[in-house]
């Protein structure tokens, strides 16, 4: 599979990372997606409590969402909603009259009473969140839709990736985006199969990107001060573009 760093994979897009506004991706996973290690974690100490997962996610699809102005995004898997509002900050801020649906197994209702109080209405009047496991609301509520991208973030066992891959691909245009690849198994998270998911099973063109606080650093280096070539042979994750071979833009 062709490996890119993900501010090459930003350049090509015609993103230059230097006119990124960090800070506006930094505020939406202020409340969406930082995360806190806890005392025992070996970088509380040297980096310090809390972090800042992978927020390079939503610099790349709001990179992808200026490029191919997708009218149509499904995410499978809401979580606190950080995928979903970066790319609802996207459609509006490229003036994309477009819509964001995204599927969990549960929301926390307190959670998005607060995502209503914080972020704009236009932001958030382009999503429509549905309940339940990502196959039934398919299969269920949503059998005819298509997208233009597909987000893949839900349950991330082997069967659960191939399951949810094979039930969006003849409804997805353009790509489908798979969180949470690791090249070499995490022994803290024995349940991520989603190499061996996508390794298998999906067959379209593929693309890694390697991501995950190469931009917002923390307890990694910077790819500021860093050698291209050795930082991507220490960094053992990243998102996987596949994209759907009929689309050719
Ligand atoms: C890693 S979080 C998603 C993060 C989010 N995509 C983001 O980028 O901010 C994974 C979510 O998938 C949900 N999930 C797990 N299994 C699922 C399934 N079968 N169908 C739908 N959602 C599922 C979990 O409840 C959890 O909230």
């Amino acid at each position: 599979m062709k490996r890119i760093f993900i501010k090459d994979k930003l350049k090509s897009l015609d993103t230059n990372i230097e006119d990124v506004p960090l800070g506006v991706f930094d505020e939406i996973g202020e409340y969406c997606a930082k995360k806190a290690r806890q005392p025992t974690n070996k970088y509380y100490n040297s980096a310090g409590c809390f972090f800042r997962p992978n927020y390079e996610r939503g610099i790349l699809i709001d990179s992808m969402v200026r490029r191919y102005r997708p009218k149509s995004l499904l995410e499978i898997g809401f979580g606190r909603g950080y995928w979903s509002m970066c790319a609802a900050m996207s459609m509006t801020n490229n003036r994309i009259d477009g819509t964001i649906d995204s599927i969990d197994v549960s929301y926390d209702k307190t959670h998005l009473d607060n995502m209503e109080k914080i972020f704009p209405k236009n932001w958030l009047s382009k999503m429509k969140l549905w309940e339940g496991t990502s196959l039934e609301v398919l299969n269920n509520h949503m059998p005819d839709k298509t997208w233009d991208i597909v987000y893949i973030d839900g349950a991330h066992t082997y069967d659960a990736v191939i399951a949810d891959f094979k039930a969006i691909m003849n409804r997805t245009n353009m790509f489908v985006i798979f969180d949470d690849y690791y090249f070499e198994m995490d022994e803290t998270a024995p349940d991520i199969q989603v190499r061996q998911a996508v390794d298998d099973a999906v067959l379209w063109d593929k693309e890694l990107i390697h991501m995950d606080r190469l931009i917002f650093s923390d307890d990694r280096e910077s790819w500021r001060s860093n050698e291209d070539l050795e930082k991507m042979k220490s960094s053992t994750y990243g998102q996987v573009i596949a994209r759907n071979p009929a689309f050719n833009g």
